[in-house]
């Protein structure tokens, strides 16, 4: 049983000792100076609300605010990392001193973690190195401390008269007074307890006499000294004794200047040269955080030491090392800069007795300006945009990045094509690099008309965050980058049966539209069009059969002839056309009909068909005789001529107008019509174009003809019954293929008319057309 428990009380201890975490190495620092302690703990490890209290014998003494100005305590936080400093006086009420050469101060750190409140005890002993001076006198940053020799107001003293002091520290028997005075003036005397309650402290250690005020006491007051606020306590202590009056004069005068930052970038501060005439100042040393400097080391850190109508100016470079910076946000970037500044002073008086003075002063700049800049550093050839941020603060982090108004996290992920690296920079900031491509999805692209090229836009809005607050800054730039861009280009191949279109897709395609005249090229219009189109993720694909529209057509032999295909490449926004690819094939004839825009109808005919047995195709003609064949071989002859001449008829309809000519073979040249065979004979083959009447512009000029499409020709071959050969239903030689939309149209045929005579009849005409619906090519051919 009693090993049982036992177990379990240990168990108990270690799981207790567990919960509570240990200060970890560096966080706390405990350090013996000249005149006091200092510690140093970290927030991070301490939490937000570090507190303290003075430990000694007599039990717990939480260390206020106000508790702390009485009895020689001073708390302040640095930034960088975030710290909080505890001084002890030596003389402070709960130190424990051993004949003014051993202290040792014993206190808690109450740390808050999770919530929690935990206590470490903490101690720390120290034995100065540097002998107490008769008198000193600290100006701290909550207090002034005196401490005189307590001797020195009894030369001739000796142990009986220091003795007589201390009634002064036991309150009961005391008949100890304390007199103050504020510019000459000797207020009314009260007794110790009474002082004690009002904030002072009086105590008598082994071999001193100490007295502490907080600042801003009723019984001090504030004065200039050579131009400086001084603010000066003096207090005196006397006892009657039977027929002894013992005297005791504690004074101090403290610089209240708060420092002025002047725009060559010093924080100036200044103190009298000497608090009391009687003084004369030999030395004055200053540092940084509790740490004199030797006069060339502080000159070589910047500080300039000067002294005018008796008025020592201290001036210290803004950022000179040992201070600290501290970022801020109002609106702008901001920082300031935070010194710890002490300083010692030594003085002798008249008999050559030393005194020293020392102050702990905590000095800040006003907000300065603390911009970060962006520099564009794109190197076009890379296709990626690189922009800059620099002169980043190092308690400022870049934590996100709106790039045209997306919002990216950092880091970004590892699949993210944006990259961004940071760099530490010797002077305390960090940059850092942010790369973006140009063709990424984020960035704005738009082709600028004027440079002729691309432009590709990021707009970025960088998100800092001031640390350990985590307050946000915004810096925004705007990089834009130009990249020639040509128009698409096209490999072309003819074939016997067309020309083929091929465009290798890249990612700048969706800048263009393409297509054929002015329709856009679509799959609609490809189907519409017989033209063959695959597009897929690689490249597009356009195979144009001959004589589908679009097509161009010169230089007609019977052996062949060209045609020049042209596919547009239009600006997407502006439908500006930008660039063309226009192919011009050989195609090899055999028979065909083109009905040209302008007006013209080319034929080439095989003849032999139409006269199996031989005719002379040279001898050929058209309705007017005398239009001949321009070429012709054995079997086919070649006309070409306007739609409107050589006899042609001209038949309309209320939409189309169709011109129709014939190709006769003279009897005369008609060699051996075999008797054998008459009725494969064929004495003429008719050819016709037809225009959309919408379409044209000139129809009844006699000048010129014009229509924005080519016409549909056909070439029909009559038998010399009068029937049509059955072998010369329209193969696609012989007829212009047409396109489906225009295929609903039924051909009317009315009378032939002479061109001339249509604009008076226009109107009866098109009624009787309305009327006489049947096939053209029966009644032609009647
Ligand atoms: C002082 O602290 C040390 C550990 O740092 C400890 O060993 C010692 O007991 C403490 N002394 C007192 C008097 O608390
Ligand atoms: C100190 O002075 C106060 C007020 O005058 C008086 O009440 C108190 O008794 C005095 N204490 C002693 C110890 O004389
Ligand atoms: C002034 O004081 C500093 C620090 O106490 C010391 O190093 C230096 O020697 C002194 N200079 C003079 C002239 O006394
Ligand atoms: C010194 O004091 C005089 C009179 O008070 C004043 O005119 C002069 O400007 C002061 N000099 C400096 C450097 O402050
Ligand atoms: C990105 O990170 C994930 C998880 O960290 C990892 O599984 C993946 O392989 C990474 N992808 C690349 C491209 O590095
Ligand atoms: C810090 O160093 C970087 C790199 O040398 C420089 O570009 C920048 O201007 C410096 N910033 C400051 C505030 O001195
Ligand atoms: C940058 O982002 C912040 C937060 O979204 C926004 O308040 C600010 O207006 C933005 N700045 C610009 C110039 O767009
Ligand atoms: C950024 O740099 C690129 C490449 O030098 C330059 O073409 C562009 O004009 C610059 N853009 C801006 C907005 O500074
Ligand atoms: C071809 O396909 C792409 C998508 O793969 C599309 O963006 C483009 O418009 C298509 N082109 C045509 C002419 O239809």
């Amino acid at each position: 049983m009693a090993l049982g428990s036992y177990l379990s009380v240990t168990l108990l201890l270690s799981v207790l000792a567990a919960a509570k975490c240990d200060i970890p190495a560096g966080a706390l620092h405990m350090e013996c100076h000249d005149r006091y302690f200092m510690m140093t703990v970290e927030l991070s490890f301490t939490g937000n609300d570090p507190q303290f209290e003075a430990v000694d014998r007599t039990g717990v003494y939480p260390i206020t605010e106000q508790y702390a100005a009485q009895c020689g305590y001073t708390v302040s936080v640095f930034p960088h990392p975030v710290h909080v400093e505890l001084r002890a006086s030596y003389f402070s009420c709960h130190t424990d001193n051993k004949d003014d050469e051993a202290f040792t101060f014993n206190f808690n750190l109450v740390a808050t973690h999770d919530g929690q409140k935990e206590t470490y005890a903490l101690n720390k002993t120290c034995s100065p190195s540097l002998p107490w001076s008769p008198k000193e006198v600290t100006c701290e940053v909550n207090y002034m401390e005196v401490s005189v020799k307590s001797d020195v107001t009894c030369p001739s003293g000796t142990k009986d008269e220091r003795n007589a002091l201390k009634p002064a520290h036991s309150s009961t028997t005391s008949d100890w007074q304390v007199m103050f005075q504020i510019e000459g003036e000797q207020l009314l005397p009260r007794n110790l307890s009474e002082a004690r309650k009002q904030g002072y402290v009086f105590d008598l250690t082994d071999g001193r006499l100490v007295f502490r005020a907080p600042y801003g006491q009723p019984d001090s007051y504030s004065t200039m000294m050579n131009g400086v606020p001084v603010e000066v306590v003096y207090a005196t202590l006397f006892s009657r004794q039977s027929w002894v009056v013992l005297m005791v004069d504690l004074m101090a005068a403290c610089s209240m200047d708060k420092g002025l930052y002047d725009d060559s970038g010093y924080m100036v501060w200044g103190i009298p040269e000497s608090p009391c005439p009687s003084f004369y100042n030999t030395n004055v040393s200053i540092g940084l955080n509790s740490e004199l400097l030797e006069q060339s080391a502080a000159e070589g850190r910047g500080y300039i030491m000067e002294t005018h109508n008796s008025t020592i100016h201290i001036s210290i470079p803004y950022n000179a090392e040992g201070g600290y910076r501290k970022s801020f946000v109002t609106g702008d970037l901001h920082e300031f800069y935070m010194f710890n500044l002490y300083l010692e002073q030594i003085f002798v008086d008249d008999d050559n007795v030393e005194a020293r003075l020392r102050f702990h002063r905590t000095l800040a700049t006003p907000l300065l300006p603390r911009p970060v800049f962006t520099e564009n550093k794109t190197v076009v050839e890379e296709s990626t945009f690189t922009v800059y941020l620099g002169d980043v603060p190092d308690d400022v982090e870049l934590v996100a990045v709106q790039l045209n108004g997306h919002d990216f996290a950092l880091p970004f992920t590892n699949t993210s094509t944006y990259t961004i690296s940071k760099v530490v920079q010797p002077n305390n900031t960090h940059s850092y690099t942010l790369k973006v491509p140009f063709d990424d999805p984020v960035v704005i692209q738009q082709f600028s008309k004027e440079d002729a090229a691309m432009q590709h836009q990021l707009n970025i809005n960088y998100t800092l965050t001031v640390q350990p607050e985590n307050d946000p800054y915004y810096h925004f730039t705007s990089v834009t980058a130009l990249t020639d861009i040509s128009p698409p280009t096209f490999d072309t191949v003819c074939s016997e049966s067309g020309i083929s279109f091929r465009l290798d897709h890249r990612p700048s395609d969706y800048l263009w539209d393409i297509s054929i005249g002015s329709d856009l090229l679509t799959p609609e219009l490809a189907e519409q069009r017989g033209y063959i189109m695959t597009n897929d993720s690689q490249s597009l694909l356009l195979e144009v059969p001959l004589f589908t529209e679009g097509y161009e057509y010169k230089d007609f032999t019977l052996k062949g002839f060209f045609g020049t295909f042209e596919i547009l490449v239009r600006d997407h926004e502006t439908s500006e056309v930008q660039s063309s690819a226009a192919k011009t094939c050989p195609f090899m004839t055999t028979e065909l009909i083109v009905c040209s825009p302008d007006g013209r109808m080319t034929v080439v005919a095989d003849l032999s068909l139409a006269v199996p047995s031989g005719g002379i195709p040279a001898r050929s003609n058209l309705i007017d005789k005398y239009c001949g064949p321009k070429e012709a071989d054995s079997t086919r002859a070649l006309f070409s001529f306007p739609v409107n001449t050589c006899g042609s008829r001209v038949m309309l309809s209320k939409e189309y107008v169709t011109y129709q000519n014939e190709i006769f073979l003279s009897k005369k040249f008609r060699a051996g019509k075999s008797k054998s065979n008459p009725s494969i004979g064929t004495d003429r083959v008719t050819m016709k174009c037809t225009y959309p009447l919408a379409g044209l512009h000139r129809l009844f000029s006699v000048y010129r003809f014009e229509s924005d499409t080519a016409g549909v020709g056909r070439i029909l071959r009559f038998a010399s019954d009068g029937l049509q050969s059955p072998t010369m239903e329209p193969t696609t030689g012989l007829q212009t293929p047409v396109s489906t939309t225009r295929r609903t149209r039924r051909p009317v045929s009315i009378r032939p008319l002479p061109y001339f005579q249509i604009p008076s009849f226009l109107k009866n005409v098109l009624k009787i057309g309305a009327k006489g619906s049947s096939q053209v090519k029966k009644n032609t051919a009647s």
